[in-house]
């Protein structure tokens, strides 16, 4: 009886436990969230007349991913690995491979920006494939963990395709990119960027926001 009690005490303990937030990885997450923004700006103020009469230009490109990839989904994925344990009561511990992950996101979207300013599209495979794989491994461990996860299904529904559809858009963008360097397709450029731009802002951005929403509501309201 007395073993039974101590190793349900174990249990709660282990469970307890998983359930805390990480402190570093978010840190890290969320300092390079805050330097895409703080380039961005430093860029729109030396040159305020950067966007120019229309936006769809490289150096506009290159900006336009500091704030939406750098600084939105960067802040995204740190404060999942907050919110995850918090809200989701989804284990989220976090290992060596979380900080391989976080490397390869933060060197992808640099050398993504930065060969976005030079134009290089076709160079852009590489960087746009270490940002795909940093954030395919926070959506993998997510996609297992929300089975566990102790909110209404809705709630796991939007978060699952919010991680989807940011893979998903990365994998266009990467494409509209090469198509732009090798013009396999003649497809306008316009349409094709709206396409890939909503899937990231409607799909992830939107779909996570509107994913936690659901929990939130679901702790004041008839959905627990
Ligand atoms: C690996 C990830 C990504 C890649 C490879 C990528 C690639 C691209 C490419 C190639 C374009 C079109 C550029 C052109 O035709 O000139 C583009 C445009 C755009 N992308 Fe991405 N993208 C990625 C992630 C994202 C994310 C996560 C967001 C938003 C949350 C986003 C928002 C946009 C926007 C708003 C535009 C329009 C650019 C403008 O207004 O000047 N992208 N992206």
């Amino acid at each position: 009886m007395k073993a039974e009690i101590i190793g349900d005490l174990h249990t709660l303990n282990d469970r307890t436990r998983a359930l805390l937030p990480a402190a570093d990885i978010p840190l890290l997450y969320f300092g390079l969230a805050h330097a895409c923004l703080a380039t961005a700006l430093a860029i729109l103020t030396v040159n305020p007349s950067l966007p120019g009469p229309f936006f769809l230009h490289p150096r506009m490109v290159a900006v336009v991913h500091l704030v939406t990839l750098g600084w939105i989904s960067g802040s995204i994925l740190g404060a999942f690995y907050i919110v995850a344990p918090l809200a989701l009561r989804m284990p989220l511990v976090v290992g060596w491979l979380d900080r391989v992950a976080f490397a390869a996101f933060a060197a992808g979207v640099i050398a993504m920006v930065t060969l976005f300013w030079s134009a290089q599209y076709s160079a852009m495979v590489w960087p746009a494939s270490l940002v795909m794989v940093g954030v395919l491994y926070v959506a993998s461990r997510t996609w297992m963990g929300l089975a566990g996860a102790v909110v209404p299904w809705p709630a796991k529904l939007h978060v699952a395709l919010a991680f989807a559809n940011m893979i998903g858009a990365s994998a266009l963008g990467t494409f509209l990119g090469l198509n732009r360097a090798h013009a396999w397709f003649t497809w306008s450029p316009l349409p094709s960027a709206y396409a890939h731009l909503h899937m990231a802002v409607v799909g992830w951005a939107t779909m996570m926001f509107v994913g936690l929403a659901i929990v939130r509501a679901s702790r004041s309201g008839p959905l627990c």
